[in-house]
């Protein structure tokens, strides 16, 4: 399309479509992909940066804008695809191919953690992305049960172990490994070894993100964490009620220390029981963003309890629609992360 003043011109118009997250063009951010004009029609595919885009609507508008005034231009026809950036730091240190690595922690137990990282890989993967969850709660594992994975072990094929497939994403917990009823004991090495082998000794494949379930606190598990892999973020969860002072903002300090970018915090099991507000108060005394309030429903802990996550078993409740919602603004805020860390491998070089 070389030489084509019309072809030219639509390329100059999508110049000027900002991607509000990223605040740069579209076409610099290499967005737009194999245009072609027909009939007046501009076609493209429209590649983001993460398939849970929560702005495709708002870009789509705004190209629209944009190329209808071209001369001879009468409407736009895009294709949707995403190409989810690699953190350079994740490839370079593991010979592994996970995209992003995103954490999930608190302060206190028992606000949440494993609800919200089970529902939000589920959700990443209703929206396309390629998603694994790790248990990282090696003692006390309470993955298996969210996900109804409760019989059976994985395969080694290789050397390696074969994570379970289910709701679309991959999972691996150290309960697919021991006997449920036997408490396991491991000392810190252990952990942080078992913590290593999750991610070298499983076939994990291609992954967009990688969802970590942490134990509360700042034990442990985070730190061996944080020291095992490059993280992209870490997501906190906390409650209504926790004081700013409390729990989740040493977990929130941790993490700062350890140099892992904050994701957000949300705030779960809101409503009349616990009212609401903490988790907000808590970002914006810490000044990292604020990644809205699930709601205290029912359907949650009962999904929980019979294996299927609230998103895939009862998706019209206020808690599911709140975390899909979620998972595509952690998605879009892990894309900014991306942006401003230099070891990002940009998108026009990735295949
Ligand atoms: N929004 C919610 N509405 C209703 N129940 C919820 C909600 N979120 C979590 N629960 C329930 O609260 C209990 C604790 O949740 P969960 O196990 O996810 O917390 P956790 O932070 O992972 O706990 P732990 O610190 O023990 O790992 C579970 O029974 C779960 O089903
Ligand atoms: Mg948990």
């Amino acid at each position: 399309m070389a030489n084509n003043p019309q072809h030219d011109a639509v390329m100059k118009a999508l110049s000027t479509v900002i991607e509000p997250e990223l605040h740069r063009d579209i076409v610099s951010l290499n967005m737009v992909r194999n245009l072609s004009i027909e009939d007046g029609v501009v076609k493209f595919t429209f590649m983001l940066t993460t398939p849970a885009c929560p702005l495709k609507d708002v870009m789509f508008k705004a190209a629209q804008f944009a190329v209808k005034k071209v001369p001879g231009i009468r409407d736009l026809d895009v294709k949707w695809d995403a190409e989810v950036p690699t953190d350079r730091r994740v490839h370079g240190r593991l010979n592994i191919n996970l995209r992003n690595i995103i954490a999930v922690g608190s302060g206190k137990g028992g606000v949440g953690k494993t609800s919200v990282s089970v529902n939000l890989a589920v959700s990443l993967a209703m929206e396309g992305a390629r998603v694994g969850l790790m248990d990282a709660d090696i003692l006390t594992p309470n993955v298996p049960i969210m996900l109804g994975l409760t019989h059976g072990r994985p395969k080694v094929i290789d050397n390696k172990m074969i994570p379970f497939e289910v709701y679309g994403i991959k999972a691996i917990s150290m309960g697919f490994l021991t006997d449920p009823e036997k408490p396991l004991i491991l000392r810190g090495p252990m952990l942080h070894s078992a913590i290593r082998q999750f991610f070298q000794d499983v076939q994990w494949g291609d992954l967009d993100y990688m969802i970590v379930d942490l134990p509360p606190g700042t034990g442990d598990a985070p730190l061996s964490l944080a020291q095992s892999v490059p993280l992209s973020g870490a997501v906190i969860v906390s409650q209504p009620q926790e004081v700013a002072v409390g729990d989740a903002l040493r977990s929130i300090n941790m993490y700062e220390e350890l140099n892992v970018p904050i994701i957000g915090v949300v705030e779960n099991m809101a409503g009349d029981l616990f009212g609401s507000g903490g988790g907000e108060k808590l970002a914006k005394q810490k000044n990292v963003p604020f990644l809205g309030r699930i709601p205290l429903e029912a359907d949650v802990r009962k999904g929980g309890d019979q294996g299927r996550p609230v998103v895939n078993s009862a998706p019209d409740t206020e808690a599911a629609k709140a975390f899909r919602q979620l998972s595509r603004d952690v998605a879009a805020r892990v894309s900014v992360l991306q942006f401003q860390t230099a070891d990002v491998i940009p998108l026009n070089i990735i295949g």
